[in-house]
């Protein structure tokens, strides 16, 4: 990985395909202490409704994620940014690319879980308008953390909601 883009507009998001699985195998054991084998990969995306896209630069694949259409939401199940492609607006691509596949009166948020100790990642997803609604006590096979749910909604959609600061307050108190 030499290059690295200078502007979110070089950046395409596409489909996943199969020939992409080594780049992504990479990035993911890059990005993650607990890394998803290529066979949970394509174990989860042959199940109906599993989608992946990747990100890419100059023909390289730096970027990806994997999401599960549900009846009323999308839920992101693993992404990840190259080490060498992130602060780059690669991940807020491929969140957008999400954000407008969203249906506001059927599949109208985006879900997903972060490791309470995933401090990067919460403060990406803060940026972005995602708000976390809940703790999922040991939520984990690997190891005793928590998750924190965290939702995107329109923002309208979240006058009703608890403050995401409450959530933190409980957990701190
Ligand atoms: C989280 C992740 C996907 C973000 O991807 P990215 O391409 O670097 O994100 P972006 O460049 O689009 O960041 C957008 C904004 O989010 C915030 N942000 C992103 N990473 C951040 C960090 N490490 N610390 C603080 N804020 C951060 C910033 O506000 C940033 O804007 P700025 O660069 O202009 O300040 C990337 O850090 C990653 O792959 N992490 C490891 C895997 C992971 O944790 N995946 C999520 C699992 S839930």
């Amino acid at each position: 990985m030499s290059k690295s883009p200078n502007s979110k507009q070089s950046v395409h998001i596409r489909w996943l395909i199969r020939r992409d699985m080594q780049a992504v195998m990479e990035i993911e054991s890059a990005s993650f202490e607990f890394p998803w084998t290529e066979d949970e990969f394509i174990n989860c995306l042959r199940q109906r409704d599993c989608i992946g896209m990747v990100a890419e630069y100059a023909e390289q694949v730096v970027g990806f994620m994997i999401y599960e259409l549900q009846p009323t939401s999308i839920h992101v199940l693993s992404f990840a940014v190259h080490p060498d492609f992130r602060r780059k607006s690669v991940g807020s691509s491929l969140i957008q690319k999400l954000v407008a596949k969203l249906a506001y009166q059927r599949r109208n948020r985006i879900q997903l879980e972060v490791r309470e100790t995933n401090l990067s990642a919460q403060l990406f997803l803060k940026q972005l308008g995602f708000r976390a609604t809940g703790v999922l006590r040991s939520f984990y096979e690997d190891s005793t953390e928590d998750a924190f749910l965290m939702q995107y909604r329109g923002e309208a959609a979240w006058e009703s909601q608890v403050p995401s600061e409450e959530v933190f307050r409980d957990r701190a108190g």
